[in-house]
């Protein structure tokens, strides 16, 4: 029977570069729906990027664009991506979309109508002067149980308190550090408790692996509360039907995200929206999503579902977290690695394959241990299985014209065997046990090993044994194949390969179930690569952030002349590193002399959206005041700011000299071409 299926993984927030946590997830999801696809089920995979929501508001305005751009930039990064580490989308929306719009009030006003919204007064805190409603995280103040300072508006960070952001000890915005004030509102509240029978039956109907059905039965005793479905303004996002300035919470429109990319593909494809998602629907329908949103995903969504007209998924699978070298991803420690900065030292398909080793179905964290990582791919991949194929094939070209055996030699039963492990090897597929899948595959490929050992085809064609040598050939070869079928949903890559060095029109799990026979094979050329150590350490230097010492001496206080006259090399960056220096266009307001510091020019800098910065310059030697006013040249914006002397100095203009001037006057102001305006990026 032909399955319906449509899989998804949680849709990332836009206002991030995806790192290989979020991998764990959509390399789990993309097996299990390449595994499902070459079962030949009608199995389809949506995602979307989550865009909405004040901290994308924010950025975008830090970086003086309208969100929609910003949104649109990281759309790209986020799918070329997921491209390169070979996740098989049908579709990757966004939730800034019409789609997504019309589901979000559909949604609601079915809930409205239903009598599921209550209308509260909330009290929150505000800023005046950027004259917005503070998110807790952008509340910063001292912990009232433990009086450590600069801790979040929700919880504490010392001691671990959750707390009302108005219960925070002098607290301050974390865009302009003024303090809030508070001020009323009135929200819109989703009734969840109107849910909890259905909730309930949904918990107990198998759809959740049992360890999460448990935590939902403690959310159930501790009771379900109503949950603020609605923001004020400013907010990006959607506004909400009838009302003014007021918009739906990022979380409210970020699962329906789900629909609106399958509306969106099925809009473009000719396929029915309504059998996936509408009442009655015989689809099957499954979300990947990590432990941290159970509950959106287990509470609100079903019952936003129920609700609001649509049916309600058939099960949501949770899988834990990753860590690196048994800790949590930490920048320091450069294991905090963005998909860009793997990509640039190592081939995806390692990722693919260590991670498939580690997959369970159980919602345990994941550890990315990067010596058994070298090890493993080796070992197994490159070793196990590319090794037959590489010790074999080029006999098979050599002496017999490319050509395999007419009839399927003799093999002791192996390629019957391989085949009927194939259900099992399935069956793990199915219930997400990948690693017990790879164990199963690698112990294949052990005894594939075994009969290449045994029958050592080098000395066959050493002894002129023509014959054997194309029989043991031809059954290595028909092995390798069965091995890259069952892979072929981790390393598709690989698989792609094999299909055409052995002339094959596809790797579906049913057409191995008989041996080649007689088919003419392609040159044999390199399938995979080891390893190598070394990259792996480029890898976490590059992930590291610049030391704080090796940024480059700013033009202020002084210029310090090189220690020996030969240029040295430096150091080799990666582009993710010279992107962390937000270079940005500023025009020179003022330039002062500074009392008691005769090398230095006071610059007040008008930096665009960024606002006005003050700068101390180290070339005072080189430039009178007067003449600067008014020019255009280049700041480093995001450099920490320096308590001086004479004042705080935010930031850093840039200037040319020669290596080992002497001749302080010889320094060279940096500014752009005509046309440039202040606060735009430089990059
Ligand atoms: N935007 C929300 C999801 C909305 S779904 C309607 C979100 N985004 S996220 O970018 O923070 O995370 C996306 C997915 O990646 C989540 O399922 C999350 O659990 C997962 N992971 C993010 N970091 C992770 C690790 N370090 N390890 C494993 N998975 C992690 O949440
Ligand atoms: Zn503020």
């Amino acid at each position: 029977m032909i399955r319906r299926i449509l899989v998804t993984s949680a849709l990332p927030y836009a206002n991030g570069s995806i790192h290989l946590g979020h991998l764990v997830e959509t390399i789990q999801t993309d097996i299990w729906v390449r595994f499902h696809k070459a079962q030949g089920h009608e199995c389809r995979y949506f995602c979307a990027d989550d865009t909405h929501g004040t901290p994308i508001m924010i950025r975008a305005r830090n970086e003086g664009i309208a969100p929609e751009l910003l949104v649109a930039r990281m759309h790209e990064e986020h799918l070329a991506d997921f491209r390169d580490f070979h996740i098989g989308f049908d579709n990757y929306y966004t939730t800034h979309s019409a789609e997504n719009r019309h589901f979000a009030e559909e949604i609601y006003l079915n809930l409205l109508q239903g009598g599921h919204i209550a209308v509260e007064t909330v009290h929150q805190a505000y800023c005046d002067h950027d004259a917005m409603f503070l998110p807790d995280r952008f509340i910063r103040g001292t912990c009232p149980k433990c009086g450590a300072a600069d801790q979040y508006g929700d919880s504490c960070e010392h001691c671990s308190a959750t707390y009302s952001p108005l219960d925070l000890k002098d607290s301050y915005c974390a865009l302009c550090r003024e303090h809030p004030v508070t001020r009323s509102s009135e929200h819109f509240f989703f009734q969840l408790s109107h849910f909890e029978t259905f909730l309930k039956d949904w918990t107990r109907s198998g759809a959740l692996q049992s360890e999460m059905a448990n935590k939902l039965e403690e959310w159930y005793a501790s009771g379900l509360k109503n949950w603020d479905i609605s923001r004020d303004g400013p907010y990006f996002g959607f506004e909400i039907p009838g009302q003014s300035n007021k918009y739906f919470y990022v979380w409210l429109d970020a699962p329906i995200g789900y629909m609106a990319s399958t509306l969106h593909y099925c809009n473009q494809t000719g396929i029915s929206f309504d059998e996936y998602w509408r009442p009655g629907s015989q689809a099957e329908v499954y979300h990947f999503i990590g432990k941290d949103i159970l509950y959106f995903h287990t509470l609100f969504w079903p019952a936003m579902l129920k609700g609001g007209g649509f049916r309600t998924p058939t099960s949501v699978f949770v899988h834990g977290f990753l860590t690196v070298n048994g800790q949590k991803m930490s920048k320091s420690r450069g294991t905090f690695i963005n998909a860009r900065t793997y990509l640039d030292h190592l081939d995806p398909e390692y990722l693919r394959y260590y991670y498939a080793c580690k997959l369970t179905a159980r919602v345990e964290d994941l550890d990315l241990n990067l010596d058994d990582f070298v090890h493993r791919v080796n070992a197994d991949i490159v070793g196990k299985v590319v090794n037959l194929a590489s010790r074999t094939a080029g006999f098979i070209q050599k002496s017999f014209a490319g050509q395999l055996c007419e009839v399927y030699p003799e093999d002791g039963g192996l390629y019957a065997s391989f085949v009927q492990a194939g259900n099992e090897i399935a069956q793990h597929y199915e219930e997400r046990e990948f690693a017990k899948a790879m164990r199963a595959i690698m112990a294949l490929a052990d005894q594939a090993n075994r009969f290449i050992e045994e029958n050592a085809p080098w000395n066959l064609a050493k002894q002129g044994d023509l014959t054997k040598l194309h029989q043991v050939c031809s059954v290595a070869l028909n092995l390798f194949r069965v091995l890259m079928t069952y892979l072929a949903p981790v390393l598709p890559q690989l698989a792609e390969k094999t299909r055409h060095l052995l002339n094959l029109n596809d790797l579906h799990w049913a057409s191995c179930q008989q041996p080649l026979n007689g088919t003419t094979i392609q040159p044999f050329s390199h399938l995979m690569a080891r390893v190598d150590a070394k990259r792996i350490e480029a890898m976490l230097s590059a992930s590291r952030p610049l030391e704080e010492n090796s940024t480059p001496q700013p033009a202020a206080p002084a210029p310090v002349p090189a220690p020996s006259s030969a240029e040295s090399a430096s150091a080799t960056i990666q582009l993710d590193q010279f992107a962390q220096v937000d270079l940005r266009v500023a025009r020179i307001r003022q330039a002062e002399l500074v009392e008691g510091a005769d090398k230095l020019l006071k610059l007040t800098l008008d930096v665009g959206s960024l606002g006005t910065r003050t700068v101390f310059a180290g070339i005072r030697a080189a430039y009178q005041p007067e003449a600067l006013v008014g020019r255009l040249t280049v700041v480093v914006a995001n450099l920490a700011a320096r308590k001086m002397k004479f004042g705080l100095s935010q930031g850093m203009v840039l200037a040319a000299s020669h290596p080992d001037a002497t001749d302080k006057t010889a320094l060279f102001l940096l500014s752009p071409d005509a046309g440039a305006e202040p606060g735009m990026r430089i990059q």
